[in-house]
């Protein structure tokens, strides 16, 4: 099959979450079961590119409304040999932020930015000859994809084939803008109804997506479940029950040669479930790293996580100083978003010296070193449409206290004390109390039962997501796709 995916990340080029990690591995992991695939992705100014670019088409006339923009598109292929393609257009590309500046205020031309960016990649690929059977669109910023493929494309000679699928990673952010953009989209004012683009007489980009997508995916099983409620689905349920069996969840997986402990070059120590020692000198180096006591025997709680409502960050505010008052246990805590979270974890090393470590701000190496240098991860997500964090934990022997949502709840297996079963410590409730009493069951666990700790790590590490299986499931929803369109 001849798959085009179009996205606003991929690693290794460019990232600000798990999406980026998605684009980095999919691509690739289709290509090695023998298909035909392209990524298309904005040129921004950030990237980071270990090959040079090469300028492959100049110029790339992208009609957008009644006016005719002129990029270029330059390319380089992934380690895997899929080739990746850049739209460069530096006046909406060529800035610091991918989607906000600094100060995290959205950029107020997105909705024209990734509007260009999703029509300027399906003009590339018929400037380049490409006739993809299937374009694979992800959240809201290519979301326009499908829509584009059955407004305009329909008849043609290369897109005319294709069926159109849209991934959502997080439903939770949409592109809602207002409609004085959707005249320069070129969608078409008779789309501009409630079952299509229109919101409450503004533009939902995932929406329309929804709506023109031959079929529609998300990140695990259970957020697909959650996502066809009022609770879970920001308002996009009845949408996304009307896709009926064309909505599905497909758990994403890891890429094992960035995120395994044993092959690992960015921590201290490599290590595997037969020695744990590596293990040790990793937690030693994060102590350090951190200030905190460099003692092997007290445990040491990891988190890595975008600030945001989603994450659940605030209701671990509400009860990390009884927890490091009551319990023996570390905190090293990574991350960046909400300002006045970013203050109050940023101020807490200085209160609680020794014991809290926290940065903040976006550190890839730092990620690596709390996967490997921790004994448990907490991830406390309101929502969590699949979180990658927990499943590279549970490869690092790192066991994830989580709330059962999402794709936390498809990831990790519930520790039964009887038994000494499980790969990690999961609650329901999204509250500090659930989070404190959850934490004191691992931490118990640690200190009162090491021998179920130490099987339940070497359990979590033998755990494998890999992409194969994904891949093969999203071939499988690519030819129903085709089959349905
Ligand atoms: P989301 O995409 O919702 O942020 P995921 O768990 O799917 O959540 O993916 C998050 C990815 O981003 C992981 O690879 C994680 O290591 C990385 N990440 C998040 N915050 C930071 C940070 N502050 N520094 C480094 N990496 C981070
Ligand atoms: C989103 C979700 C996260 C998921 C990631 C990759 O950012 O918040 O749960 O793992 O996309 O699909």
């Amino acid at each position: 099959m001849k798959i085009a995916m179009l996205a606003s990340e991929c690693v290794p080029y460019v990232k600000s979450g798990g999406l980026a990690d998605v684009i980095g591995a999919l691509p690739n992991a289709l290509k090695q079961l023998g298909h035909d695939v392209i990524i298309i992705l904005p040129k921004y100014r950030t990237l980071k590119t270990p090959q040079p670019l090469k300028l492959r088409l100049s110029p790339l006339g992208v009609w957008m409304g009644n006016k005719q923009e002129w990029c270029a598109a330059y390319s380089t292929e992934t380690e895997a040999g899929v080739p990746v393609y850049f739209i460069e257009f530096n006046a909406y590309f060529d800035r610091e932020g991918l989607y906000h500046d600094a100060e995290f205020n959205d950029y107020g031309d997105n909705p024209r930015r990734f509007g260009f960016f999703t029509r300027a990649a399906l003009q590339l690929c018929k400037d380049i000859g490409f006739a993809p059977d299937i374009v694979h669109a992800h959240d809201w910023q290519t979301a326009l994809a499908p829509a584009y493929l059955k407004i305009w494309h329909w008849n043609d000679l290369h897109l005319g084939r294709a069926a159109g699928v849209l991934t959502i990673h997080n439903i939770g952010y949409q592109g809602v803008y207002g409609a004085e953009h959707y005249e320069y989209l070129g969608l078409q004012w008779q789309n501009f109804t409630s079952d299509k683009f229109e919101d409450h007489g503004r533009i939902n980009f995932l929406k329309g997506g929804i709506h023109y997508a031959d079929f529609v995916t998300t990140v695990s099983p259970t957020y697909a479940r959650e996502t066809r409620t009022p609770e879970y689905a920001h308002g996009m349920a009845p949408y996304l029950n009307d896709k009926g069996d064309r909505y599905v969840g497909i758990l994403n997986g890891v890429d094992y040669s960035r995120w395994n402990p044993e092959t690992d070059a960015l921590i201290p120590a490599n290590y595997s479930a037969d020695d744990l020692s590596g293990k040790a000198a990793c937690k030693r180096a994060l102590q350090e790293h951190f200030l905190l006591e460099t003692n092997p025997r007290v445990p040491v709680i990891g988190v890595v996580s975008r600030m945001a409502h989603q994450k659940g960050l605030d209701l671990l505010a509400q009860t990390i100083e009884s927890i490091v008052r009551e319990m023996v246990v570390q905190f090293v805590i990574l991350g960046s978003g909400d300002k006045s979270l970013e203050a109050y974890y940023g101020s807490l090393p200085a209160r609680y010296p020794g014991v809290i470590g926290s940065y903040i701000g976006y550190n890839n190496e730092l990620a690596h070193w709390i996967e490997a240098g921790a004994d448990f991860f907490v991830m406390p997500s309101r929502y969590e449409p699949c979180g990658l964090n927990q499943i590279y934990s549970l490869r690092y022997g790192t066991l994830p206290i989580v709330r059962a949502t999402g794709g936390l709840e498809d990831t990790v297996e519930q520790y039964d004390e009887a038994s000494g079963a499980g790969t990690g410590f999961k609650f329901l409730a999204a509250t500090p109390q659930a989070i404190h009493d959850t934490v004191g069951w691992a931490v118990s666990t640690y200190y009162d039962r090491p021998a179920h700790h130490q099987a339940m790590i070497r359990r979590a590490m033998s755990r494998r997501f890999t992409w194969e299986r994904s891949a093969r499931a999203y071939l499988e929803v690519y030819r129903r796709a085709l089959a349905s369109r």
